[in-house]
């Protein structure tokens, strides 16, 4: 599959689940339990496979946009750390869905911008093969991905 569509049908995967959380009921503690722990889960794997394949290879076919990639990966490190607190804090906690509601305004900032922004130039400077052997690299990469949202690499520094 195509690297970029890939990335968006992750995206898309993350948005559906927000938007459950977002039709949760205020006492729904075990639905908001479970969304968040596939949210946790979606995410360190999306993040873990930009960072191990699509973000070097995008940084070395297009280094004008490395400025880019390096705010990325400024956010995926705070989002990587909003998930491992999300995983250890009581949804009947009233910080909880303050975290989520901050975590889903963070990600949809992130992803707009590698949408719109940043995926269109990649695509006209790879085309349409290297997309291709990028995507298999990381539906491959996905088995390989911590449970750990810490351990992706953008979480360390
Ligand atoms: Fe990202
Ligand atoms: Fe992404």
């Amino acid at each position: 599959m195509d690297a970029i569509v890939l990335l968006k049908d992750d995206h898309k995967t993350v948005e559906k689940l927000f938007k459950e959380f977002e039709k949760a009921g205020e006492r729904a503690h075990k639905h908001k339990r479970d969304i968040a722990d596939q949210v946790i889960r979606e995410l360190t794997v999306h993040t873990w496979i930009e960072e191990k394949i699509f973000y070097p290879a995008a940084r070395e076919a297009v280094p004008d946009t490395t400025d880019h990639v390096l705010e990325s990966v400024e956010e995926h490190h705070v989002v990587l750390w909003m998930l491992a607190e999300l995983a250890g804090l009581d949804p009947a906690d009233e910080r909880f869905d303050a975290k989520m509601t901050v975590l889903m305004e963070n990600v949809r900032h992130h992803v707009e911008e590698e949408e719109q922004e940043w995926f269109p130039e990649v695509r006209k400077a790879m085309g349409r093969n290297r997309l291709t052997e990028l995507g298999e690299q990381m539906e491959a990469a996905r088995a390989t991905a911590p449970n750990d949202p810490l351990q992706v690499p953008s979480a360390g520094a």
